[in-house]
């Protein structure tokens, strides 16, 4: 395979591969549009595996675009929560309420009309278009870079906008008939074979014998890496309170990382155990005894939390804050995974009525 334009001679033999490797997976058991839809705007960004157990929950809870448009939002948020890119359910929610005006509450046939919906850019526009509707269009996300760039020995940057125009017209141009199965089957070679990190298994890749980078010996080089920008690093104090078997929760403003989602109360700085009475004083609580809690850590793609903690018994509530069960805070309010560890020490400091 030398160039883009010799493309053309992977379509049989990966068809062929796809039916006999493909992965059984919901979505693909029954590609109704609103299903496509909806994995598709899982998969953004979060493994398949990940995704199962999320995608069936939803579905019970919100089998169709006219549910999903009137589903109260604490319900929405409590379906998505651990899978993180929280905007994804709100612009999921969005475009369900557009379907529901302008399109009789179905999924639009067309590639264009999706393009204008909250959530879809041209991925996945691409990915509902080709498999719910055999519509012939391409669907290029990192994995089909990733192969297209081996088979071409491709070394230029993947993310580049104009090499990834010329890989998605190249893609374009030899679409088959089967284009959601050819589309997906791009993906499922680039998520089970042609590996990301160095570690692709090219001796089992239906395609080796028309790979440019197996031959040359370069397969895990490419695509070729280019400089991410470091994470920012925040520090953060989180609190754990607790009073009368209910702990406090409060709502994250609704702009920026994680807004408007439910958090443990928390304030920017690595703060001392003084430094952090003292924040509760200013909250309204002066006589809180605080206890060190172990440090945590969590990643965001841009951004890293590097936590203290800090458990406190209080004899009243108090505050801006909202106080909840155990019970109330597992079935009814959603919490971000960035709270887990913390959220999982509850159970030791209130007695839980469960
Ligand atoms: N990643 C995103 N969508 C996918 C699909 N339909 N099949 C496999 N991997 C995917």
């Amino acid at each position: 395979m030398n160039s883009l334009q010799e493309l053309q001679e992977i379509v049989s033999p990966l068809l062929a591969w796809y039916d006999k490797a493909a992965r059984v997976l919901p979505w693909r058991e029954n590609p109704e549009p609103y299903r496509v839809w909806v994995s598709e705007i899982m998969l953004q960004q979060t493994r398949v595996e990940a995704v199962k157990p999320y995608y069936e929950r939803f579905l019970t809870a919100l089998p169709t675009v006219e549910t999903l448009a009137n589903a109260p939002e604490e319900q929405l948020l409590k379906l998505w929560e651990g899978l993180g890119y929280y905007n994804r359910v709100r612009n999921l929610q969005r475009a369900a309420c557009v379907m529901v005006e302008q399109y009789g509450g179905q999924v639009p046939a067309s590639f264009n009309a999706l393009l204008t919906l909250p959530g879809f850019g041209e991925y996945t526009a691409g990915a509902v278009s080709s498999i719910a509707f055999g519509i012939l269009v391409p669907a290029v996300d990192g994995n089909v870079l990733r192969v297209i760039s081996r088979l071409t020995a491709d070394s230029r940057d993947m993310k580049n906008s104009t090499v990834k125009r010329e890989v998605t017209e190249a893609v374009q141009a030899i679409l088959p008939k089967r284009v959601g199965d050819f589309n997906q089957a791009l993906m499922e070679l680039g998520a089970t074979v042609c590996l990301p990190n160095g570690a692709p298994q090219c001796l089992v890749c239906p395609l080796n014998r028309l790979c440019k980078a197996f031959e040359q010996g370069i397969a895990a080089e490419l695509p070729l890496k280019t400089a991410k920008k470091p994470r920012v690093v925040e520090e953060r104090t989180i609190f754990l309170l607790c009073s009368q078997n209910r702990v406090a929760l409060r709502r994250r403003s609704a702009k920026g990382l994680l807004a408007g989602l439910w958090e443990l109360p928390s304030v920017t700085g690595k703060l001392s155990a003084e430094q952090a009475k003292g924040v509760l004083a200013e909250w309204g609580e002066k006589e809180a005894e605080l206890t060190p809690l172990p440090l945590a850590k969590h990643i965001f793609s841009h951004r890293e939390w590097h936590m203290t903690a800090y458990g406190g018994k209080v004899p009243k509530p108090f505050g801006e804050l909202v106080w909840v069960t155990y019970r109330e805070l597992l079935e009814e309010y959603s919490l971000p995974s960035a709270f887990k560890s913390y959220a999982d020490m509850l159970k030791d400091w209130i007695s839980v009525d469960i």
